[in-house]
């Protein structure tokens, strides 16, 4: 036991020796491999900087910090849970005070590729977003001024931000600047699916999880398309008549044509996720693709897609069809980024 804390004391002395001592390669290391690391089948990413690694650490613990909310109770991570790939699992999720807004916590994955956030798109910005949920009294509660008086007042953040930023006090620009660099590293594209695209080691889909990929090309990649799973537009996917609780992209651009149209959000990890739609409606993949077979509800905004040339609406999926779009769904589970020790808890 003795022996073992001893070596493991000297160890830990000698990886922080070394740290120091290679701070500015492993910098410009950490760099080049997360460029490096953007995926092969991925398009070009929207999101262009890359994070530097004192930030990312310091992003990291800013998003699992209760104490940045109001009250003290509520963190990033509190709605949003890497176990399920930073969704979560509940329909709605509590903010301070217990209270709840009217969507479900998303995913949060490959962002670095989106050029608009939220199910209605409002936010356009990674790095100024986190502004919203920290101040919306729903959810964290707090104001800018409290949650930088707060870090100022501490002295391992004022160090780990000087680390990163530079001496000085902590500024706004610099804590959103921070968590944007966590939230950009979130990329999840190391799924038995990928490795099969990228020909890598393990990436073997069976004929049932290929007859699957195969119908979901057919059927469902007008919209979610590509190997993001998503077009990143906003559609309507007949789920109300009139859509009275949320009216989705509407509320941001005021064209009648955007009534409840939503974000596409992707589809990987979605297994993981449920449970689905804005606000967390269906409790199973199961009952979403029981929606697209014959559950879908007619409005002026119904994506031409979903109307079929006989007058019904959806899309047609036999009982078979349903289990090989769901076997292939699985497919898209990367259960690395829900383990990585690097994307915990700090
Ligand atoms: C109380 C729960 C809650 C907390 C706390 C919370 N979020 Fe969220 N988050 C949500 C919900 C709900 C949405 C979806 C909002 C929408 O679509 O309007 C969301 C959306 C997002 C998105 C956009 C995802 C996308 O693909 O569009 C990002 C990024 C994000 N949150 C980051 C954060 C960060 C960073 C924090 C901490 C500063 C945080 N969230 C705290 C519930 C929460
Ligand atoms: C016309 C565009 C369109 C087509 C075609 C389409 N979807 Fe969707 N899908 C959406 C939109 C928009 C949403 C989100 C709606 C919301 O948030 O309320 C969605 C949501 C989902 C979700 C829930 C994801 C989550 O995280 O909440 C799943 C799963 C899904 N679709 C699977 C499919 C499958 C499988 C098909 C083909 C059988 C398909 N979709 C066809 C537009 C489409």
């Amino acid at each position: 036991m003795r022996w073992a804390s001893v070596a493991c004391a000297a160890g830990l002395l000698l990886a922080l020796g070394l740290a120091r001592y290679c701070s500015k390669r492993a910098d410009a290391a950490a760099r080049s491999a997360l460029v490096a690391a953007l995926p092969r089948n991925f398009p070009a990413p929207v999101y262009a900087p890359v994070p530097a690694r004192e930030a990312f650490e310091l992003g990291r613990q800013l998003f699992y910090d209760r104490r940045l909310a109001h009250d003290g109770t509520v963190s990033c991570a509190s709605c949003h849970r890497q176990a399920t790939a930073f969704a979560s699992p509940e329909r709605i999720s509590p903010g301070v005070g217990g209270r709840r807004g009217r969507r479900n916590a998303p995913a949060l994955q490959n962002l670095r590729w989106k050029h608009t956030f939220f199910a209605d798109g409002g936010p356009k910005n990674l790095e100024t977003l986190p502004l919203a949920p920290l101040t919306n009294p729903l959810e964290m509660g707090a104001t800018l001024p409290s949650v930088l008086a707060k870090l100022n007042a501490d002295p391992v953040y004022v160090r780990q931000f000087a680390r990163a930023y530079g001496p000085g006090p902590i500024t706004s620009y610099q804590l959103l600047r921070a968590l944007a660099q966590f939230t950009a590293a979130l990329i999840s594209a190391s799924s038995r699916y990928d490795r099969y695209v990228r020909h890598e080691a393990g990436g073997t889909l069976t004929a049932q999880e290929l007859r699957g990929r195969a119908l979901l090309q057919r059927k469902c990649s007008s919209c979610h398309a590509t190997d993001l799973f998503t077009d990143d537009s906003f559609r309507n996917n007949g789920l109300s008549r009139s859509f009275p609780l949320d009216s989705g992209r509407v509320a941001i651009t005021f064209l009648p044509a955007d009534r409840g149209r939503f974000k596409v959000p992707s589809l990987r990890n979605c297994a993981l996720t449920a449970p689905y739609m804005h606000d967390g409606r269906f409790a199973t993949l199961a009952q979403v693709l029981a929606h697209y077979d014959h559950g879908l509800v007619d409005s002026p905004t119904l994506d031409p897609v979903l109307r079929q040339p006989n007058g019904r609406l959806g899309i047609p999926l036999t009982a078979k069809e349903q289990r090989e779009l769901l076997a292939f769904l699985r497919t898209l589970t990367d259960s690395a980024f829900c383990r990585a020790p690097g994307l915990a808890a700090p």
